[in-house]
């Protein structure tokens, strides 16, 4: 299953669904976090931005925003909702100067990318700053969940790989050295959990941030 016409109509309506607008509100206080600890970012790539969902996000949260996706479809839903600049183009050769960002963003991208390292080198080829990823975590409920539900019917996630903490760190390290400055949380953990977001490895969605420089950790 491609992110092609039929899903594409589908996929910002989700987002409007309890569970979608849940996992949005804490996804969002993630990554919020994760922004923080650069020193004054001033633009990023969203790299596989879909329908521009994060893209339109990041540029209310005060950045120049510029999302990047291959799927023809993807775009279509995208420009039909007010969304920042939009180029359509590849993660693994990315169309623009060494450099060009402060950041570069993929947020539930990294999953669906067969040669995740060279993904990872190009944005941060092109980011300055460092690059924020925000990945389904696959030591969590939800994790199991998703990955079940493609026992029994096609599902998006079938020909995604899903990351755990110490594998994404492990990723980002061999990509861009072992002093590489990381940080992460997770959150979406069961209803009922009293923290939203926390530095405990089974949250549904990990969001993880390096730090090439002007960091603050
Ligand atoms: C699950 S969607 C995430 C969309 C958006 N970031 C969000 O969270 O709402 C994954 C996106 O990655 C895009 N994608 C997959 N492979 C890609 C590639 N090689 N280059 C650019 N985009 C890619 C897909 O088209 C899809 O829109």
């Amino acid at each position: 299953m491609t992110f092609d016409k039929a899903l594409a109509a589908h996929y910002e309506a989700w987002y409007e669904t309890p569970e979608g607008r849940r996992a949005d509100e804490l996804e969002k206080a993630v990554l919020d976090w994760l922004l923080q600890a650069y020193d004054r970012p001033g633009s990023v790539l969203e790299v596989g931005c879909g329908t521009a969902h994060f893209t339109r996000w990041l540029g209310k949260w005060g950045l120049a925003a510029v999302g990047l996706d291959c799927s023809a479809a993807m775009q279509v839903q995208a420009r039909a909702l007010d969304s920042p600049p939009l180029v359509r183009g590849d993660a693994y050769r990315l169309p623009f100067a060494d450099g060009a960002f402060d950041l570069a963003a993929l947020v539930t991208t990294l999953e669906f990318l067969e040669r995740p390292k060279e993904v990872l080198a190009e944005a941060l080829r092109v980011a300055r700053h460092g690059v924020v990823l925000g990945v389904l975590n696959r030591w969590s409920l939800l994790g199991l969940q998703r990955r079940l539900a493609g026992l029994f019917r096609p599902t998006v996630y079938d020909a995604a790989h899903f990351y755990g903490v110490g594998e994404l760190k492990r990723l980002l390290q061999r990509v861009a050295g072992e002093q590489a400055r990381i940080v992460w949380r997770t959150t979406l953990f069961p209803r009922g959990w009293p923290w939203p977001q926390a530095r405990l490895p089974w949250g549904g969605f990990i969001g993880m941030a390096l730090m090439c420089s002007s960091g603050r950790e």
